[in-house]
């Protein structure tokens, strides 16, 4: 018999800080209108000084796996998604598996930027579909507010922090229907952030170890990306656009979102959107956003919900999934 992974278990962490619009426009030349009206975002959360990726990752990963009423040590695999790891290694996976106390996982983290959430979905998915793994944790978290330049209007506004985290199971109902990840390293002057120990030594960036993009000009690679991957995802699955209930979009700009919505002819009450009050917290956006709508109620059992991503890299995927 097919054995589908399951969505079993979410959850999410958000520091208490908030940082608005009005704060930043203290320190640079923005406004809260330019923001709100160019991206969607009004506030953004901030990591305390002493929270660590691996930190908030325990606080979502614990959420998760009390909703899927599981044990830690049934978890046989681990996987981070994180751009802002404390350590080079150990892996903050390996951290979190500490910190869970869990002794029978394989832990990793990946690294696919903004995608990292879908790429880790994809990962587990062929490790359940293959009897490989029967119990996984997925979790994006992300301190974006240590490696954003504060002094840069063009990024500084759009990031913030956070983590999502889905505990996943085999089972024989669907399930993950299909995920889809691409990349293309062509694009890496667009968005990087360059490690500012590890970076070549004759290198002469003046950015280096903070988040370096060319806004518009991923915008635009962004919208078109997404609006194939909507096909494509369709077409694998033999599906109409109506028969999908939810969109729950990569978190970086509303009017990246809001193309992809009409590309589907969907409503943008259809739409999750947590974006206003959390800004863009790269792998762990997805993640979040799917956390408040399962638990709010939104995302009810056996509803078809798409996922979708776009980060550095570039990196892009999607994940079709039943509830
Ligand atoms: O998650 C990973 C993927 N990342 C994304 O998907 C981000 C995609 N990009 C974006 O969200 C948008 O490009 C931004 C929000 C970053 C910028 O919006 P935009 O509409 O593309 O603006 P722009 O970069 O074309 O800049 C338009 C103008 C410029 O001024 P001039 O040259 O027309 O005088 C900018 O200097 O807006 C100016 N500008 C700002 N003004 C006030 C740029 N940032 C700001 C700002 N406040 N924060």
């Amino acid at each position: 018999m097919t054995s589908y992974s399951k969505i079993l278990g979410t959850g999410g962490y958000l520091p208490e800080e908030i940082r608005t619009n009005e704060q930043i426009s203290e320190t640079v030349d923005t406004s809260d209108s330019w923001i709100f009206e160019r991206t969607g975002i009004k506030s953004r959360r901030i990591a305390a000084p002493h929270e660590t990726a691996a930190s908030m990752a325990e606080i979502a990963a614990r959420q998760a796996i009390e909703a899927a009423n599981c044990d830690p040590d049934e978890i046989d695999l681990i996987i981070v998604a994180t751009g802002t790891p404390e350590y080079v290694y150990p892996s903050t996976a390996c951290l979190l598996q500490q910190r869970l106390g869990n002794k029978n996982a394989a832990a990793f983290d990946i690294q696919a930027a903004c995608s990292g959430s879908i790429y880790a979905l994809s990962i587990v998915d062929q490790f359940i579909k293959s009897g490989s793994a029967k119990k996984a944790l997925i979790v994006g978290t992300e301190i974006c507010s240590r490696i954003v330049d504060w002094t840069d209007r063009g990024t500084c506004i759009l990031f913030g922090d956070g983590a999502g985290a889905l505990l996943i199971g085999a089972s024989n109902e669907a399930g993950v229907l299909s995920t889809h990840i691409h990349a293309d390293g062509e694009f890496e002057e667009l968005l990087y952030c360059r490690n500012s120990q590890i970076a070549s030594i004759d290198s002469q960036d003046e950015e280096i170890g903070f988040i370096n993009m060319r806004g518009n000009e991923v915008f635009k690679v962004a919208v078109n990306t997404l609006g194939r991957i909507v096909d494509e995802t369709l077409e694998a699955n033999k599906m109409a656009k109506e028969e999908i209930d939810w969109l729950v979009p990569h978190q970086a700009n509303i009017r990246i979102i809001m193309a992809t919505a009409k590309k589907l002819k969907m409503s943008m009450d259809q739409v999750v959107v947590t974006l206003e009050n959390q800004g863009n917290t790269s792998s762990a956006s997805v993640l979040l956003a799917f956390n408040e709508a399962v638990r709010d109620g939104r995302i009810k059992r056996g509803q078809v919900v798409l996922l979708e991503a776009f980060g550095a890299g570039f990196t892009w995927g999607s994940a079709l999934i039943k509830y």
